[in-house]
């Protein structure tokens, strides 16, 4: 039996935490009605919803291993079975092994191909078969799309497939009044930042990268979510193909940095009593 709306529905694959479950938030702010997904984490995953209803939403927890297609397969029928349609879809939910070219095993480039790119398609794929008045189909992704740095190839690597796939989806379901874009984000302060620069083996400070971004600072889960939000709103009915990077100008950056050079040159940018993050 479907359930009757006329709110929008959204599914946000991974929203129990971070980025997803703060767009979650944002989301029910404007009445959405929000698929609330999640790997393990049932409990996040349903204070993640009562964030939702408390904000003026409604919606359902859905678990998903996003790594299986028959477990896609069944979040869908679910958003089928329960709601009839969907408006949203945000392919936010990653995961990865972070090692050197020369140590990713085949387990690792299958798993992060299956996990971070197939997922993806599989999941527009059902989503847009489920967008019967137009729709917005927004996948999360990041700098590794663009550019090098140490441990992030299998991740990286995918991120730039979703950006290629998001650009031929925006073009192939454009005729249906469904958006397709990208949020790429730099280095934004979760669960996921923490593990990264804190646990994985001998990488390099934060602070050494931080000093080098023109705005000073890692972003918010917040400036993402509100990036997403932007793309799924009315505001951006005639953006799609495109990826909009939230990353306080670390893409555009290339050494020499400035944060190494010494005055004079150094005092043109930084103001001499200004607190540099070094
Ligand atoms: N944090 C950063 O610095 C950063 C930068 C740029 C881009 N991004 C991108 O932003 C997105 C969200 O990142 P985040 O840092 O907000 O994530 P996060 O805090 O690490 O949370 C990950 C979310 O994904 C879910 N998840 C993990 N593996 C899954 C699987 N196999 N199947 C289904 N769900 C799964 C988790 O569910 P459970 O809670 O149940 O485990 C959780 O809800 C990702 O695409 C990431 O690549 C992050």
């Amino acid at each position: 039996m479907t359930e009757s709306t006329n709110a929008p529905i959204a599914l946000i694959t991974g929203a129990s935490r971070g980025i997803g479950r703060l767009l979650a938030k944002k989301l029910g702010e404007r009445g959405v009605t929000v698929v609330v997904t999640y790997k393990g984490n049932a409990e996040l995953a349903e204070e993640s919803l009562a964030d939702v209803k408390a904000a003026g939403g409604d919606g359902i927890t859905a678990q998903v291993d996003i790594e299986s297609p028959e477990s896609i397969d069944a979040l869908f029928d679910l958003v089928r079975d329960t709601y009839g349609r969907l408006d949203y879809f945000v392919a936010n939910a990653a995961a990865s092994a972070f090692k050197p070219v020369a140590e990713l095993k085949l387990h690792h480039l299958d798993r992060s191909y299956a996990t971070n790119a197939r997922s993806f398609v599989l999941g527009a794929q059902r989503a847009a078969a489920l967008m019967d008045r137009g729709g917005r189909i927004v996948v999360v992704t990041s700098y590794g799309s663009l550019r090098a740095f140490p441990t992030y190839a299998a991740l990286g690597a995918a991120k730039a497939m979703n950006e290629a796939y998001m650009k031929f989806m925006a073009t192939e379901f454009g005729p249906r009044q469904i958006t397709v874009n990208a949020v790429n984000g730099g280095l934004i302060d979760t669960d996921s930042l923490d593990y990264f620069y804190n646990r994985v083996p001998g990488m390099a400070p934060m602070q050494s990268v931080l000093s080098k971004l023109p705005l000073q600072r890692p972003g918010t889960a917040d400036d993402m979510a509100d990036a997403v939000d932007f793309l799924l709103s009315d505001k951006a009915s005639y953006i799609t193909g495109q990826v909009l990077s939230v990353d306080g100008g670390l893409t555009v950056i290339a050494p020499p940095y400035w944060s190494d050079t010494t005055a004079p040159l150094h005092d043109a940018v930084f103001p001499p009593d200004a607190t540099v993050a070094e």
